[in-house]
């Protein structure tokens, strides 16, 4: 399969869309916030529809946003071969976390079409909405709806900050319709990749460019509100408080050591445990905080030590309750499992590789991405390349230009290969 990509396209179009936010200025690199259905996510869209349909693609969108741009294959009636990413991105990050992905996926499509490539099975390039977690709390809401994980009653009462709906938001945003008629049925894709940067320092470390992916470690986010009594800063005796920030912070510093814990009983790294938000009620200077919420991400390739971990963490807010006076509520927002990539699309990335003289490196994903849903509905394996020092959700995330360009190649001739294999094929 000869095919070409155009590296000046690609690379134009990504920093096209690094423009789609708001001004931040950053001393480290270019920063990007882009939540779902702002502003800056919806001009970000309608600009991708742009490009897609300018190179031929059809497009259709679902009722939670979810943009399928499709070429359509000689055999449509075949399930397709799909790849696909987000991008929306997280306050204050960078301009690669999924968009290379998106529009490398959109490179590779157009790359196979100009060299004359006819796809037997259709390529579809999915963006999928709200990978992130920013704005409602839970992340890869698009792949959790279209794989059937996320109730779709639940999804609609999700509530943002100002406490407006995923109902009422996407609906503002122009997608109607019901949630049910998002997920896909389970033969809908033939295979499914996804390339990423790796948003972390193995690749660039051994000196390698291109990861294949062969787990997704497994994600779960809690909700803590502890609350305690508040007053005044001045008048409210020591003797006499129930500090919901004080507690909240032992609460903080119990999840870490929980984590640090499991890492050193398993002799690994894996485990991992952050809490992200911190927000404090009244959140005066001169008022003991009354409330507190916190959100908690925690990770681990098993599941069983992450819950290990969750069940060390609750004994010590059974203490923290006793001692401090406080309630403490938990919410699981969501508990996944971890997934495995597919050695039939694990072996033909392998095989591209070879063809391209590319040494690889087989990984696990400690991050989540879409994939880890599409995998309830297909084949998946992902596609990563180095990102510099390992950073990742930052606005100095970088991967050079080379690196994108071999992804994407990669990914070309990896769909191009999968929308070839005909009927019956693993
Ligand atoms: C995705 O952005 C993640 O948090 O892993
Ligand atoms: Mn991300
Ligand atoms: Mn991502």
């Amino acid at each position: 399969m000869q095919f070409q990509v155009n590296e000046e396209r690609l690379i134009g179009e990504l920093k096209t869309l690094a423009g789609f936010t708001g001004i931040e200025p950053s001393a480290i690199g270019i920063a990007v916030t882009r939540v779902v259905f702002t502003e800056d996510d919806l001009r970000a869209r309608a600009w991708l529809k742009e490009l897609a349909e300018a190179a031929g693609f059809g497009v259709r969108e679902d009722a939670v946003g979810n943009t399928f741009i499709r070429w359509v294959g000689a055999k449509p009636e075949l399930s397709a071969v799909g790849t696909g990413s987000h991008v929306d991105a997280i306050p204050h990050a960078g301009m690669y976390d999924g968009t290379v992905g998106v529009l490398g996926g959109l490179e590779a499509m157009r790359a196979l079409k100009e060299s004359g490539f006819k796809p037997l099975r259709s390529i579809e390039l999915l963006l999928l909405t709200s990978e992130e977690p920013t704005r409602f709390g839970i992340g890869c809401l698009g792949s959790r709806l279209i794989s059937g994980v996320l109730d779709v009653k639940r999804a609609d009462a999700l509530v943002d900050a100002s406490g407006s709906t995923l109902a009422e938001v996407r609906e503002a945003a122009g997608f109607r319709g019901s949630l049910i008629d998002v997920r896909l049925p389970a033969d809908f894709y033939h295979a499914w990749v996804e390339l990423h940067i790796e948003q972390g320092p193995l690749l660039e470390r051994e000196g390698l460019t291109i990861g294949i992916v062969t787990d997704i470690a497994a994600p779960a986010g809690y909700r803590f509100t502890i609350s305690g009594f508040g007053g005044h800063a001045g008048a409210l005796l020591m003797p006499d408080r129930r500090d919901a920030l004080c507690a909240a912070a032992e609460l903080i510093l119990s999840i870490e050591r929980h984590a640090l814990a499991a890492n050193a009983a398993s002799g690994g790294v894996d485990t991992v445990a952050t809490v992200g938000t911190c927000e404090v009620y009244p959140g005066a200077v001169n008022g003991v905080p009354s409330r507190v919420t916190l959100q908690v991400d925690v990770r681990d390739t098993d599941p069983v030590r992450r819950e290990d971990v969750m069940r060390a963490v609750r004994a010590d807010c059974d203490a923290l309750r006793l001692k401090r006076g406080v309630e403490i509520e938990e919410t699981m927002v969501n508990a996944d499992d971890p997934t495995q990539s597919s050695p039939h699309i694990i072996r033909v990335i392998e095989e591209v590789c070879e063809e391209l003289e590319i040494a690889t490196k087989k990984m696990v994903s400690r991050a989540y991405h879409d994939s880890l849903f599409i995998a309830q509905l297909a084949p998946v394996a992902m596609i990563f390349i180095p990102c510099r020092n390992g950073v990742s959700h930052r606005p100095d995330e970088y991967a050079s230009d080379a690196d994108i360009v071999r992804g994407t190649k990669v990914l070309a001739a990896t769909l191009g290969r999968l929308a070839s294999e005909p009927e019956g094929t693993a």
